[in-house]
């Protein structure tokens, strides 16, 4: 999924692709049989504790489409493009978001992210202008300063060989992003308020833990999190209160939202914009940094890959700040994050629940039914890629695409519910890869232990513990240090 290409393809680029007000669920009774699965019905705790092998597991076991009845939900794992396809494009109308949003929603209150129906439709139709191409083109400059910033930044720790997280450090980077492009404010000292609630509110949400998590009881847990959430939206609504006090344009996305009136002239409330506001902040940046912490994973891993990347930046860049003009060229870059997603897709799986009954793959999908799409399955699916567990950027190579389903890579989701921020990631992620791949080797601590912990993100458990290796230009001089010096 290049950003100057197939994004398009995937995306929604105009207003008349989104569904319209009056859509209707289409509710149908399938005679089909009934999916393949374990007997009765099952405790939870494997699919709590270890999610992701707990998956690979089932579907080893019983297929691509398995029913699993777990404590008092039906639950149906889908691992297959057919599947993922029919549920979030063909026959979007009948699924909603699963039950484990209705949780989230507790975090995100009605922000684009939770919301259903026509208040959803109508913030989509409202926030999409500041997603399209061209406005995502002009946060470009944000994107290259930024990382500039951070670079600057690691210089101590380049001099001294000291090893540092990597996660934290890519967390940090995409939120000032977000907070100047959307917001037109550096979050920098809101950064680690953000960074800690969102710790705890993902830990909560996170590994399947909402099956046990009854959000009525004083449990620790539960204590904790509604501080969290709490925390965050006291930011956000101080954030709101500044703007509303200083009543100018500023142009961004805060801007919009402020001024919107529905048709009957009123503007949005404060809660509204809180939801709003806060579901970009927290899915417009710990998503993108999760993509970026693999990736630096999997370059120091795969060296052959990490030097053709460099050639890549050296010859297209020669050591210049990357621009938007320069992402069409930086073809490789973005193949390097399109693998890494595929690998270690930063939303593992995406949850809806049948409005009515249905047929899936030819298999009975009772209404009620939770359905459980699984980008973590389908993008190491033997089926549709070769090698599915190496580290293979090629695979993204111009027309390569064209011998998969289009789910089986769906890293960004699908159909009218697909991810908004999808190029602004995709822009991000290769400004900030071929930035600091221009200057540095990312080298993970020897014995450092790696291993995904499926969050509502696919977070590394231990975090990223690296060192920074300073590169000299292949073929060329050494790296063009006056660049670094300005700023
Ligand atoms: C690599 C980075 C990212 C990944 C992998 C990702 C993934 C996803 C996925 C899978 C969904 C669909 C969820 C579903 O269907 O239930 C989604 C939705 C969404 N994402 Fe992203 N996302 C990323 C970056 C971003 C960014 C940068 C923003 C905003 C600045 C953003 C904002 C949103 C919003 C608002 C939605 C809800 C859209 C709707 O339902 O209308 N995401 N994202």
């Amino acid at each position: 999924m290049k950003v100057s290409t197939d994004s398009q393809s995937h995306g929604i680029h105009s207003l008349s692709e989104l569904p319209s007000r009056r859509a209707t669920p289409k509710i149908r009774f399938s005679a089909a049989r009934e999916a393949p699965g374990p007997r009765g019905i099952m405790s939870g705790s494997s699919l709590m504790y270890d999610p992701l092998r707990f998956l690979e597991k089932v579907s080893r076991a019983y297929g691509d489409l398995v029913r699993l009845n777990i404590m008092n939900l039906r639950i149906c794992l889908v691992a297959h493009p057919d599947g993922i396809k029919h549920v979030l494009q063909d026959n979007h109308r009948n699924y909603q978001k699963s039950f484990d949003y209705k949780i989230l929603a507790r975090l995100l209150g009605q922000g684009l992210v939770t919301s259903e129906g026509a208040l959803w439709l109508g913030q989509r139709r409202l926030i999409q202008p500041m997603f399209h191409r061209q406005k995502v083109a002009e946060f470009g400059t944000i994107m290259a300063e930024c990382t500039t910033a951070m670079l600057d930044s690691w210089r101590g720790w380049a001099e001294r060989g000291a090893a540092f997280d990597v996660m934290p450090e890519m967390m940090r980077l995409t939120l000032r992003v977000v907070g100047r492009a959307l917001l037109s404010m550096d979050l920098t000292a809101q950064a680690d308020a953000i960074g800690r609630n969102m710790t705890i509110a993902n830990e909560r949400f996170g590994s399947m833990g909402m099956l046990a998590f009854a959000p009525w009881l004083p449990t620790p847990g539960n204590l904790r999190f509604r501080i969290a959430a709490r925390n965050l939206r006291k930011i956000v609504l101080g954030i709101i209160a500044q703007r509303r006090r200083e009543g100018r344009d500023y142009g961004d996305l805060l801007s919009m939202l402020l001024e919107a009136r529905d048709e009957s002239g009123e503007g949005m409330s404060d809660e509204q914009l809180r939801d709003e506001v806060l579901t970009l902040i927290l899915a417009g940046h710990e998503t993108t940094a999760t993509a970026l912490s693999w990736t630096w994973y999997l370059l120091s891993q795969n060296p052959e890959a990490e030097h053709k990347l460099h050639r890549e930046v050296d010859e297209v860049l020669g050591g210049r700040e990357p621009s938007i003009s320069d992402l069409p060229n930086l073809k490789y870059t973005a193949m390097v994050i399109d693998e890494a997603m595929r690998l270690y897709p930063p939303v593992w799986a995406i949850g809806r629940a049948a409005v009515g009954h249905d047929e899936v793959m030819g298999y009975r999908i009772r209404k009620g039914t939770n359905l459980l799409l699984s980008q973590w399955l389908v993008h190491r699916h033997p089926s549709f890629w070769d090698e599915p567990d190496r580290f293979k950027p090629e695979r993204f190579a111009e027309g390569g695409d064209s011998k998969r389903p289009r789910y089986a890579f769906f890293p960004f989701g699908g159909g009218p519910r697909l991810c908004i921020g999808n190029l602004f990631a995709l822009t991000e992620a290769q400004i900030v890869l071929a930035t600091v791949a221009q200057k540095y080797r990312l080298r993970v601590v020897a014995g450092h232990p790696v291993e995904p912990q499926p969050l509502v993100t696919l977070r590394p458990r231990y975090g990223i513990k690296v060192t920074l290796e300073p590169r000299t230009r292949i073929g060329g001089s050494h790296f063009n240090a006056s660049w670094y010096s300005r700023h």
